[in-house]
């Protein structure tokens, strides 16, 4: 069973409950799953991993929240290759780069050498009955993603 590493990065507790849903799904699906904190996570944990997760909010200013710089720039010298990756996050349709910087660690992870396991998942502010349907679905892909390789 693959070994899933989701990293959130969340001010207000959203993408935190988002990183919630996706932990118990995977363990449902029988994987070993750790989860923590993108201040406090080592961009080395991804290489240890077979399947890795990025839930993250996004702000307006910046390609990526300020807090989630240092491993944005650090996650960029990493070889992450044959490695499944899914983004996912929540912003709010109220502002113009709706969800953007789960886009921008989906680039990232491209260049890198990962391989897409699912489309991203935008949510919008804390996740509800449909955002967490989604997020089943996209934890079912990456790990028949992981098992088709
Ligand atoms: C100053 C500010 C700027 C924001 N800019 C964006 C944005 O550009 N795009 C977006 O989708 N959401 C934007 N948001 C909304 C947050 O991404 C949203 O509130 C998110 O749910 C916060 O996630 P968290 O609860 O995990 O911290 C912004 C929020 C604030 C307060």
């Amino acid at each position: 069973m693959p070994k899933v590493k989701i990293v959130f990065c969340s001010i207000t507790g959203n993408d935190e409950e988002i990183a919630d849903v996706l932990d118990e799904k995977f363990q449902e699906l029988g994987c070993e799953v750790d989860v923590s904190e993108m201040g406090q996570t080592d961009t080395s944990d991804f290489v240890d991993s077979d399947i890795c997760v990025i839930a993250t909010y996004t702000y307006e200013d910046g390609i990526v929240p300020e807090e989630a710089l240092d491993f944005y720039e650090d996650l960029q010298e990493e070889d992450l290759t044959g490695k499944i990756y899914g983004t996912c996050g929540s912003g709010d349709h109220y502002y113009d780069d709706f969800c953007r910087a789960i886009y921008e660690f989906a680039k990232i992870f491209e260049q890198i050498g990962a391989v897409s396991g699912a489309k991203p998942v935008e949510v919008e502010l804390a996740p509800e009955e449909e955002d967490i349907d989604n997020l089943d679905k996209f934890a079912e892909e990456l790990v028949s993603k992981f098992q088709g390789q």
